[in-house]
């Protein structure tokens, strides 16, 4: 059994920015399981599954063989196959992801295959379900969040910075969105883990966070 921190929050709190910067310090593997969510996301989209009908869902999800590979430690989402890491990022792979989320059997499709990751190795795992669900016994459990308007200016900022043309208060609305649905959803909806230490960014520096985590870590490794 590896070493196992989960790390849980909202959408926009900088989990993946903080994670593959502990990964890193602390020589853990990180496991985006977002990125596992998106991935059958894009094979939704390519297919025209409707994420309304839980049976074509399903029927989806048994078609689908999904291999998490670390090229160089930085994790490869492989469907039947083919390497789709680069189309994750998509706007309409984000949201698809996000609804789809919702139904349980797509959470089913990706549980055992966390946890065989999580059993082979060292690794910082983020996500919404993790602490709660998905590695109930993890070593260290983080509850990352920050407020809605510093997410929405984080994100702003970064859209920016890519030339992107967008607007401040529709991020906003999008994240109040997104945590709403992760949040009240029946099955392992975004929650802190009662034993869960809380995290809100919303002051600290990103390696303010990073420091705190990587001595949590120390005391319990
Ligand atoms: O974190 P990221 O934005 O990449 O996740 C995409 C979507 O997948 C989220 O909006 C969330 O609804 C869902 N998700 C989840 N459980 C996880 C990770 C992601 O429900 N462990």
């Amino acid at each position: 059994m590896g070493f196992n921190v989960a790390i849980d929050g909202p959408a926009g709190a900088g989990k993946s920015t903080i994670a593959k910067l502990v990964a890193e310090k602390e020589q853990f593997i990180y496991v985006d399981t977002g990125a596992m969510y998106r991935g059958l996301a894009v094979y939704f989209l390519d297919h025209g599954v409707s994420p309304e009908n839980e049976g074509e869902l399903e029927n989806a999800c048994e078609k689908i063989k999904m291999d998490i590979r670390y090229e160089n430690k930085v994790q490869q989402v492989y469907v039947n196959g083919e390497n789709i890491t680069g189309r994750l990022r998509e706007e309409a792979v984000g949201n698809m992801a996000s609804v789809c989320a919702a139904v349980p059997v797509v959470r089913e499709k990706l549980l055992e295959l966390q946890r065989e990751l999580a059993a082979a190795q060292d690794v910082i795992m983020d996500g919404r379900d993790i602490g709660t669900c998905v590695l109930p016994q993890a070593d260290l459990k983080i509850f990352l969040t920050a407020s809605v308007e510093t997410r929405a200016r984080r994100r702003y900022l970064e859209l920016k910075e890519k030339g992107v043309a967008c607007d401040l208060e529709e991020i906003a609305a999008d994240i109040r969105e997104r945590d709403e649905r992760d949040s009240t959803r029946k099955t392992a909806p975004l929650k802190q883990a009662a034993d869960a230490v809380l995290i809100d960014s919303s002051d600290l520096s990103i390696e303010e966070v990073v420091a705190v985590i990587a001595s949590l870590c120390r005391e319990k490794r």
